[in-house]
């Protein structure tokens, strides 16, 4: 198990190290990461290498007993050269570069930056490809985040329309068709002709778009990849290969299951709140990050970024209170994180990031946050086994990135955001403190008992089958609104009754639907009209064929249902046909993990518990997300107070 900080030896002087590494040592911490944007300091001219710094770094450290993950610098290229090539330089959709000045703002498909970004990986993996204290090697920074994966560039532009001949196989006749691009007379002759999604009047042609994302994922991937597997290629056996995931994953333009195949585990940077936040996003928003990237290989995963300052480039965040940063972190080790590092020894008193605060302040003093990350690493290394153990959901969420993208292209109502939705149907089973993985829709998920499938409308005839068969076989599924009405391409389902492949297994059709904009919440109420709800973002006007109704519109126009429940073959479908209030959903998660005989336990709101096998026996995380005195099997929780105990002891 490894435990540590971000150090970044390089921003400072060289005398600091030897009191900064006895402080490390001193937290308890075993690792530091290093060197994700050293590249100028490993090559400040064009072919010239120089590793003596670091050479010199990784002495220091391993005469203090810490290992090392490694950062390669492709985040943040030498300005010479984006001064020699300025080709590297992303294009925001107005066609203009990026200013060299923050970081990531290099093109995926700039074959100079390419040939650079490999030139430099290879050369640093292969000089410490034997240095034992280098266990870990991650690929640059956080892909595709602050704006980064998406650039509008000539040679996008080319690679775009190379990209769609492979895919209709040189017939611009086929894409015509796809795209119905008779429409507005948009009809291409030559794959050359075809743009790209920038500013135009009125908006593209949603097919395109949702290709346009496609090739945005591809590319990005495609650098992942090439970068990692020249660091595979190059590596001593003993190293292992990741990269690290921001938070907003499902607010980029990339699937990162698809990326994750490149590497050997997934590492998270686990920030609870950031920038201009003035509360922290919600404790099932922050376990949906952790189960999130625990989905994405079906492997447990490290933090190599834990949040134990106020963040904040130009705007400052939040400060977590006493407590309240610790308690994020047992958290993240309960959702599966096995090893954990610090965002950072000290913040940068120079630079975007002198706001980033990290465990040391400027004043260069141990206070608070370094007795809480002592107090972390003490009370979690007894537990370091457990934490290797599978966890176990009988829950699933399933997400498809074509499906997220289709919605960024046509968010039908102002008020849609994937994320919210998602999480209208992961947080009242996450209140129930039941396990929930998140994963890809593609993935088998045969072996659960429940799915929960928010927004899906991209459902093709495999798909459909596939959560027909599972309804059918026993298994309990869960839609939201706007399910199925949408093929592969992005395209709304003709001659079909929505919700389409699944009509069926949901026992009804959709007359028709509504956005629910500007706060917009309609009132629903229970087919006994004795309790009533509110519906926001988007009303479904569901007509039964074999389905209960549980709640209708409480509409003179629209007496439609609202929420309803079919039996099919063993199984059960709800269908959501809206952005329906948490007390309903809630009631509806208590009646189906008590049916369906899933593990849950009661706590007080805010207070989290999670399970975790630790042996034949069960130890629980206990954490108070609350800024208020809680109680747990009659233990008093401070507030944001965390810790483990056997189960048997509570
Ligand atoms: C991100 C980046 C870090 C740093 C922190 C600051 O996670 O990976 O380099 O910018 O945020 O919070
Ligand atoms: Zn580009």
């Amino acid at each position: 198990m490894y435990l540590g900080v971000d150090y970044y030896p390089d921003y400072w002087p060289e005398e600091l190290m030897e009191e900064d590494l006895d402080g490390i040592v001193g937290l308890g911490a075993n690792m530091v990461r290093i060197g994700e944007f050293a590249w100028h300091r490993m090559e400040p001219v064009d072919g010239q290498f120089d590793f003596s710094f670091f050479d010199g770094v990784i002495r220091k450290l391993k005469s203090k007993g810490l290992a090392v993950m490694f950062g390669t610098p492709t985040a943040t290229f030498p300005a010479w050269l984006a001064k020699k090539h300025p080709s590297v330089l992303s294009k925001d959709e107005y066609g203009r570069p990026r200013a060299f000045g923050g970081r990531r703002q290099y093109c995926f498909n700039s074959a100079e930056y390419r040939r650079y970004a490999a030139r430099i990986t290879a050369k640093l993996v292969r000089h410490y490809r034997d240095e034992s204290a280098i266990v870990a090697w991650q690929v640059d920074n956080e892909f595709g985040h602050e704006g980064s994966d998406m650039c509008y560039c000539e040679q996008c532009h080319t690679a775009f329309q190379r990209f769609l001949e492979r895919k209709f196989e040189g017939d611009i006749g086929a894409l015509n068709e796809t795209y119905g691009t008779i429409f507005w007379g948009q009809t291409y002759n030559r794959f050359d002709e075809i743009p790209i999604p920038t500013a135009t009047i009125t908006t593209h042609n949603p097919a395109l778009r949702l290709d346009w994302a496609r090739f945005r994922s591809y590319s990005l991937n495609s650098f992942a990849k090439e970068m990692a597997a020249i660091v595979r290629e190059n590596k001593g056996a003993h190293q292992t290969v990741t990269t690290n995931v921001s938070g907003g994953f499902f607010d980029k333009w990339f699937d990162h299951a698809e990326q994750a195949e490149a590497f050997d585990f997934m590492s998270y940077d686990n920030y609870p709140v950031w920038g201009g936040l003035a509360e922290p996003i919600t404790p099932a928003h922050i376990a949906l990050g952790h189960d999130f990237n625990r989905g994405l290989k079906d492997k447990n995963f490290w933090i190599v970024e834990e949040l134990m300052g106020a963040q904040g480039h130009d705007v400052i965040g939040y400060l977590p209170r006493p407590g309240q940063a610790k308690m994020w972190s047992m958290q993240a080790f309960a959702h599966g994180c096995t090893d954990m590092l610090y965002f950072c020894w000290r913040a940068m008193n120079r630079g975007a990031e002198q706001f980033c605060m990290g465990i040391v302040d400027h004043d260069n003093r141990r206070g608070s946050k370094y007795e809480e990350v002592r107090a972390v690493f003490r009370e979690i290394t007894p537990y370091g086994e457990a934490l290797q153990s599978e966890i176990r959901s009988d829950i699933a969420v399933l997400y498809d990135y074509d499906n997220i993208w289709s919605w960024r292209i046509q968010r039908q109502s102002e008020a849609f955001d994937f994320t919210k939705e998602l999480l209208r149907l992961y947080t009242p089973f996450h209140s129930l403190n039941c396990h929930i993985d998140v994963i890809p829709a593609t993935r088998d998920f045969s072996k659960y008992k429940v799915l929960l499938v928010p927004a899906l409308q991209i459902i093709d005839r495999e798909l459909g089958e596939r959560l027909a068969r599972f309804a059918s076989e026993g298994g309990t599924v869960v839609f939201s609104f706007r399910t199925g009405i949408r093929d592969r391409d992005n395209n709304l389902h003709f001659g079909m009754e929505m919700p389409g492949y699944v009509a069926d297994m949901c026992g009804l059709t959709i007359h028709a639907g509504e956005a629910l904009a500007n706060g917009r919440r309609e009132p629903i109420v229970s087919a006994d009209s004795t309790t009533s709800g509110v519906c926001e973002v988007w009303r479904d006007l569901l007509r039964p064929t074999t389905a209960e109704t549980l709640y209708r519109h409480d509409s003179v126009f629209f007496p439609e249902a609202a929420v309803t429940r079919n039996v099919y073959g063993n199984g059960v479908v709800y269908y959501i046909g809206g952005g329906v209030d948490s007390d309903i959903l809630n009631e509806i998660a208590r009646s189906i993990v008590k049916t369906r005989q899933i593990w849950h336990i009661e706590s007080e709101p805010g207070v989290e518990v999670y399970a975790r096998n630790a042996g034949n026996k069960q130890i629980w995380f206990v954490l108070n997300h609350t800024d208020k005195v809680r109680t747990f099997k009659g233990r008093r929780l401070e507030p944001y107070a965390s810790f483990v105990v056997p189960a048997e002891e509570i």
